[in-house]
C-alpha cells in the first residue's frame, strides 16, 4: 500500500460531486416553491409520482415519507395485519421485517439462495400454509430477485406479492423494472439509495387502482375528504423539495446506473483471480449495484485492514433477522436457516457510488488482495 492511500483512504460514499452539479438546478426549483407556497403533496409531488410510475412501468405511483413506510402502507392497503404471516428475507436491513411485525402480522423468514444472495424460492414454498398472505422479496443490493418463481408461487397459493426494491431503483429482470413484477413495489429515497434525495423520502409502485386510492387515503390520516376520518391512517407524506430534487436525479438515473455498472466492471476485474465471490446477477437484466457486496473467506481480516487504511466499507448483514432478539419469540435458532448464517459471517461491502473513480477501486482493491 502506498502512503497516499493510507492518509487519503477511500469514502464509502460521497454524494459531495453530486450535489455540486445539482445545486443549481434544485436551488432554482426550491425558489419557485417557495414563490408557489405548496409545500407538501404539491405539483412536484404529483409530477415525480407520473414520471417515475412511467419510469418503473405501472400505472400509478404514490409518494411517502420514507421506505419504511413505502411497505407498512402496501401492507395495510392490502389488509395484512394480525394473525397473517409474510414471508420475507432475513438477509435485509431491518425495515423489510420491521414493517410486517408493525401492521400486527408475523415475518416468516425464508432462506436465500447462496449464489445471488436472494430469497430462494424452494424454501419460501416451503414455508406456505393457511396463514400467509404474502410473499415479500428484497432486491438485495440492487441485484433483482428471481421474480419469475416468486410470482409462480404468488399465483398458485392466491398470495399478494411486495417488493421490497429499496435498493434497487433501476434494477431489470428482462425488461420489466423492478417494482412493476409484484402487487406493489417499495423504494426508499435516503440518501445512499441508488435513487436517493437529501432527506427521508419513498414511494410505492402499482398498478392496482383500489390499492392506490388505499393508499392514498392511509398516506393522510385515512382522510376519505377534508376532515373525514374512518379508519387510522399516518402522516407519510413527501415534500415538494425532495419531489423536486428527485425529479431533477431520476432524469439523470440511467447515466448514474451505468456509473456504477461501469465501477463494479473495475472491481470484478481486478478481483476475478481473487478467493472471493460476487452475487450472481440476472442473465437477462440488470443490477443497480446499489451496493458492491463481496463474500470473503477471511471477511474479518479484510475489514481490519481496510479500516486501517481509511478504506471505507460496511458489514451488509452480520446478523439474519431472524436472530435479532426482538424475533426470539419467535423461535429461530442458529442453523435453522444455513445459508443466511454462512453470509452474515463472510460478506462485505466495498465503497461504490457513481463519481467513484478508476483510481479510488484500484485503492480498494490493493487492500482486498493484500488479504
Ligand atoms: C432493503 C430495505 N428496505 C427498507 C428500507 C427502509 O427505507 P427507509 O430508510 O427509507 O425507511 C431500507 C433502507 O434503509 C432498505 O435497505
Amino acid at each position: 500500500m502506498t502512503d497516499e492511500a493510507v492518509t487519503t483512504g477511500v469514502p464509502y460514499l460521497s454524494l459531495q460531486e453530486e450535489f455540486q452539479s445539482l445545486q443549481q438546478a434544485w436551488f432554482g426549483r426550491i425558489q419557485e416553491i417557495g414563490s408557489g407556497g405548496a409545500f407538501i403533496l404539491g405539483p412536484n409531488v404529483r409530477a415525480f409520482e407520473q414520471e417515475a410510475a412511467e419510469y418503473v412501468g405501472t400505472q400509478y405511483a404514490v409518494a411517502v415519507a420514507n421506505g419504511t413506510d413505502a411497505l407498512v402502507l402496501s401492507l395495510r392497503a392490502m389488509d395484512i395485519g394480525p394473525g397473517d404471516e409474510v414471508i420475507t428475507s432475513p438477509f435485509t436491513f431491518f425495515a423489510t421485517a420491521e414493517a410486517i411485525s408493525i401492521v400486527g402480522a408475523t415475518p416468516v423468514f425464508a432462506d436465500i439462495d447462496e449464489a445471488s444472495f436472494n430469497i430462494d424460492p424452494v424454501s419460501v414454498e416451503a414455508l406456505i400454509n393457511d396463514k400467509t398472505k404474502a410473499i415479500l422479496p428484497v432486491h438485495i443490493f440492487g441485484n433483482p430477485a428471481d421474480m419469475s418463481a416468486i410470482r409462480a408461487l404468488a399465483a398458485a397459493h392466491d398470495l399478494r406479492v411486495i417488493e421490497d426494491a429499496a435498493q434497487a431503483f433501476g434494477a431489470k429482470q428482462g425488461d420489466a423494472v423492478v417494482g412493476s413484477m409484484g402487487d406493489a413495489g417499495c423504494f426508499s429515497f435516503y440518501p445512499t439509495k441508488v435513487l436517493g434525495c437529501y432527506g427521508d423520502g419513498g414511494l410505492i409502485t402499482t398498478s392496482d387502482e383500489a390499492l392506490r386510492d388505499r393508499l392514498h387515503k392511509l398516506r393522510n390520516h385515512g382522510a376519505t375528504a377534508p376532515f373525514t376520518h374512518d379508519e387510522l391512517g399516518y402522516n407519510s407524506r413527501l415534500d415538494e423539495v425532495q419531489a423536486a430534487l428527485l425529479r431533477l436525479k431520476l432524469e439523470k438515473l440511467e447515466q448514474d446506473v451505468a456509473a456504477r455498472i461501469r465501477v463494479a466492471g473495475w472491481y470484478d476485474e481486478r478481483l476475478a483471480h481473487l478467493d472471493l465471490t460476487t452475487p450472481v446477477r440476472p442473465q437477462n437484466g440488470r443490477h443497480a449495484f446499489n451496493l458492491y457486496t463481496i463474500r470473503h473467506p477471511r471477511r474479518d481480516a479484510l475489514r481490519a485492514l481496510l479500516n486501517e487504511h481509511k478504506v471505507g466499507n460496511s458489514q451488509c448483514y452480520p446478523l439474519g433477522l431472524h436472530l435479532q432478539s426482538i424475533y426470539a419469540g419467535l423461535g429461530y435458532q442458529p442453523g435453522d436457516l444455513p445459508v443466511v448464517d454462512r453470509l452474515c459471517g463472510e460478506t462485505l461491502s466495498l465503497p461504490i457510488f457513481p463519481a467513484m473513480t478508476e483510481a479510488q477501486v484500484d485503492q480498494v482493491c490493493k487492500c482486498v488482495a493484500a488479504v
